[in-house]
């Protein structure tokens, strides 16, 4: 079994950005600038909001946060998502997730300007992708066929099955894995919460992306021995083995799977690091209008 290092692949990648960045200032362009809008105190969106602010640091991007507190109305947050689609120092922006539930979260991805919209999730991007067109791509999912592109793990004409259908992740990924491209070429099924048989399914596969959102629930059983396995899962769990009494896991059963497969990707080391990355290399594309010229 290979381990699939989704932190050194992520830190070959920053340094690439990096360098592309430092040449951009010499040749007296401004660097590239990400902004995150970030409503309420949700301990988990500060950490990944915090996250992407030191990652624009590492490379030389230009960062802003705008922080609005959870009780901002509807209203007045479509109204700093309009500032910023007008704002012509910022390249790209993210309206971190989940938003308050009196918040429409759809209707203000939908206000977001496509052409800024480096997290991939407006429609415009979406649609662009499925018909193959140049477009945003969501983090995670970039960031999976990244590490599939980079490990140089053949795809085309396997059989891949994706679980989970989540827009952010399991919907794109499948349908990125199915694109005709390289990686992609490959013949995907996406399981959900209503698969039945999932098991022998699971079992089938060459590649598994595992995106369910449980901790450890892809088993060896589901797994073909010599399998390439993807965990998208990040769950921390109690445990006597570590000092705080915690540990981060993600969806697959890692200790048993690994022993049987080819590829996997750790939790934590594995996607995570290659979500933010993906984010960076979104925002340089934005700043060098390559998506929408
Ligand atoms: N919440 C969890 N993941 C994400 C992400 O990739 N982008 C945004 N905007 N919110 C999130």
């Amino acid at each position: 079994m290979k381990l699939i290092d989704g932190r050194k692949t992520a830190e070959l990648i920053k340094e690439e950005i990096k360098k592309e960045i430092a040449g951009m200032i010499d040749k007296n362009d401004k660097s590239p600038h990400l902004a995150a809008v970030l409503v309420g105190d949700d301990p988990a969106s500060q950490t990944y909001v915090s996250g992407k602010e030191k990652a624009c640091k590492k490379v030389g991007m230009m960062s802003s946060v705008y922080k609005h507190p959870a009780n901002i109305s509807e209203k007045e947050l479509l109204e700093v998502v309009d500032f910023l689609n007008g704002d012509p120092e910022i390249d790209g922006f993210i309206v971190q997730l989940p938003l308050p539930d009196h918040i429409n979260e759809q209707k203000v991805i939908e206000a977001i300007d496509p052409r800024k919209d480096v997290d991939g999730f407006h429609p415009v991007n979406l649609g662009r992708m499925i018909t193959g067109m140049p477009a945003y791509i969501p983090a995670t999912p970039l960031g999976i066929m990244t590490l599939l592109e980079r490990y140089e793990i053949e795809t085309e004409g396997k059989n891949c099955v994706v679980i989970g259908r989540s827009n952010i992740v399991g919907t794109p990924v499948g349908i990125l894995m199915s694109r005709k491209s390289d990686p992609g070429n490959a013949t995907v099924t996406l399981c959900h919460s209503k698969t039945e048989n999932l098991k022998d399914i699971a079992a089938q596969a060459d590649i598994i992306i595992a995106a369910i959102g449980k901790a450890g629930s892809v088993t060896a059983d589901m797994v073909k021995k010599d399998a390439v396995v993807i965990d998208v899962g990040i769950h921390r769990i109690k445990s006597n083995q570590t000092k705080t009494g915690y540990k981060l896991v993600g969806d697959v059963d890692f200790d048993r799977v690994s022993k049987k497969c080819s590829y996997i990707t750790p939790v934590p080391g594995g996607v995570g690091p290659m979500t933010i990355i993906s984010l960076l290399t979104n925002t340089l594309k934005a700043s060098k209008k390559e998506i929408y010229g």
